[in-house]
Parts: structure tokens; C-alpha cells; sequence
């Protein structure tokens, strides 16, 4: 019997080539030649933000948490679908709602959606997230006009669909371009348009949502690390600007402790801005938790010595 593949990647001389010279880059993982390939992404897509990550199912899982869905938040998608989206939403602990699709494109329907909409008694809907078949996207204009009806975000699985492209009151779009979605989410599977061996690319114009996106990808550690020191960077700051104004030792010290108790809006800040799906409480517990006792059990007795040796 022949032996029918599930799927065959065309790798040729200069694929090979390629991937011999990055081995012997110092970085073979989120070096310059992702960003040279981020870049390309932008320009090949007409989209503002493209982020490469490991898989399909790591890009939808990135757009879930990138808006900041939350337990409870009711998400629709179809339900002829791969199962990815369906485990992501349960881990995330949404409300699914499936929506049945059309039999012909084996795509969801404005008019199916409307139903699930009708039938479950739906108010407020996060998100639906659209699957494209084969790369053949159906209805991107009338799902979009219900975005805009409903107020819900559109999160493209587009896995099938890089290099596919639409129309939109006759004008000709590409899917990634996020013209009429939020996010869209590509893999790079081999049974893919291209491949990577495994792989994943999620594309936005949202800049809060692309900096979530960076963010969750590129573990930043700066905001973290300023949220940490920043009492004593406030202090040295203001430290340095009374010398320069040569305010008396008593009024430096103050300034100084003022200075590093910005800090409690600072480290929320920092915090808020490195963990985009932690909560606020989180972050005021850390800060005074951590911040406070710290500025005022180190900080003062600190503050005044360091002021006592600078300002005669
Ligand atoms: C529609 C759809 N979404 C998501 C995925 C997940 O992609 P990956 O295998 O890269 O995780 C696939 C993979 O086959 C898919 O077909």
C-alpha cells in the first residue's frame, strides 16, 4: 500500500545554507535574524507588529493573553475547528460558545454567530476568534461589521491562511495586515504555507497589544529590575539636584525620601507594564509590601548618611 504523507516541505540548497550560517551565530534563538524576519513579516503583510514564537498554538495562546482575557470572558469560535483554540480557552478557564459553520466553507456565518449569539442570550462577548480553512477567508468584512456591532475583538487563526488574501469593499487586503481584525495568528507547521520546522508569527496594529505580545515573548526583565531599585535611584536623583541647587542637609534628606517614595507609584507601574496579566492588587501588595517597609526600615537611615557625606 502507498504510503500517503500528512504533509511534504519543499527544503532546498539555499534553505540548508541559511540554516547552516545561523548554527554558527552566536545567538540561534530571538537573535537579529528573528527581528530581520519580524521585519520582513511587517513589510510582506502591511501590518505594524509581527512577533515570531514557537508554534501556532503559542500565538493564539499569546493573543488570549495579550488582550488580557480573563476567567470568564465569553469566547465564540467555530466549531469545526483545530482543537488548539478550544484547549487554550479552557486553560484560560473562558466561557466557549461554538458556533456552527457553514457546510459548504466549513467557516462560521455572520448569521450563525447571531444565532449563538440569540440562542445563548449573550451580552457581553470578548472575543471571536475566526478560523480560515484551508487559507480561504470567508466573510471578513461582514465579521468585522459585527465586531464593530458587538464590540467584541477579532483574533484571526489564521494558520492556514499566510499569504492568503480578501476583499474589502473591493479592495484587495492581505490576512495579517490586521485592517480588519486585531490579531491574527499564523503557524509554521510543515503541513504550512512556509515552515520553520515548528513555529508560530502573531501580527497586530494595536501598539498596547503589541507591547503585551513583546513583553509576554521577550521576558523583559528592565521594568522588573527598575521596579526594584528604583527608591534608591529616585533618591540618588534627587540627591544630585539639591546638591547642584545647594539646598541645606535637613531639606535633602527630606527631598531624598520623598524622591524614593514615588516609588509606590513607580513599582505598579513597572510592574503593570512587565506583567500584563497580573492584577493590581498584585502589584500595590509588592509595592507596599516590599517598597514601603524597605524605604522606611533601610531607606531613611540610608538616605540620611549618604546625604550627611554629600552635603557638608
Ligand atoms: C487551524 C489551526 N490552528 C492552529 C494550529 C496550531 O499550529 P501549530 O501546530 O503550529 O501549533 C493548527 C495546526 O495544525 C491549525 O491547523
Amino acid at each position: 500500500m502507498d504510503y500517503i504523507p500528512y504533509g511534504k516541505q519543499f527544503i532546498d540548497k539555499e534553505d540548508k545554507k541559511s540554516v547552516l550560517n545561523s548554527l554558527s551565530n552566536d545567538l540561534i534563538t530571538t537573535g537579529p535574524l528573528v527581528e530581520k524576519f519580524e521585519k520582513e513579516l511587517n513589510k510582506y503583510l502591511k501590518c505594524k507588529y509581527s512577533y515570531v514564537c514557537s508554534s501556532g498554538t503559542a500565538a493564539i495562546h499569546l493573543a488570549m493573553l495579550a488582550i488580557g482575557l480573563k476567567k470568564d470572558d465569553v469566547i465564540l469560535m467555530p466549531a469545526v475547528n483545530f482543537i488548539a483554540s478550544y484547549n487554550l480557552a479552557k486553560i484560560m478557564q473562558l466561557k466557549v460558545f461554538l458556533v456552527d459553520v457553514d457546510e459548504y466553507t466549513g467557516q462560521i456565518t455572520p448569521n450563525k454567530i447571531i444565532e449563538c449569539i440569540e440562542k445563548n442570550k449573550l451580552i457581553k462577548i470578548s472575543v471571536l476568534l475566526t478560523m480560515y480553512m484551508g487559507g480561504f477567508p470567508e466573510n471578513v468584512q461582514n465579521l468585522y461589521t459585527l465586531r464593530n456591532k458587538y464590540k467584541f475583538l477579532i483574533i484571526e487563526d489564521a494558520c492556514h491562511a499566510l499569504g492568503s488574501k480578501y476583499l474589502y469593499k473591493k479592495k484587495v487586503f492581505k490576512i495579517g495586515s490586521c485592517k480588519h481584525a486585531d490579531i491574527s495568528t499564523f503557524s509554521m507547521h510543515p503541513l504550512k504555507t512556509i515552515t520553520s520546522g515548528e513555529g508560530g508569527i502573531i501580527t497586530t496594529n494595536n501598539l498596547k497589544i503589541a507591547k503585551n505580545i513583546k513583553l509576554l515573548i521577550k521576558k523583559s526583565i528592565v521594568p522588573i529590575l527598575y521596579g526594584v531599585f528604583s527608591p534608591p535611584i529616585h533618591a540618588l536623583i534627587a540627591l544630585l539636584i539639591a546638591k547642584f541647587f545647594n539646598i541645606q542637609l535637613g531639606d535633602t534628606i527630606l527631598l531624598m525620601v520623598l524622591a524614593a517614595s514615588a516609588s509606590y507609584i513607580a513599582v505598579p507601574a513597572a510592574l503593570k507594564f512587565s506583567i500584563p496579566k497580573a492584577n493590581p492588587s498584585l502589584y500595590f501588595g509588592i509595592s507596599l509590601g516590599i517598597t514601603f517597609p524597605i524605604n522606611i526600615l533601610i531607606g531613611i537611615p540610608f538616605y540620611t548618611w549618604l546625604a550627611k557625606f554629600f552635603v557638608s
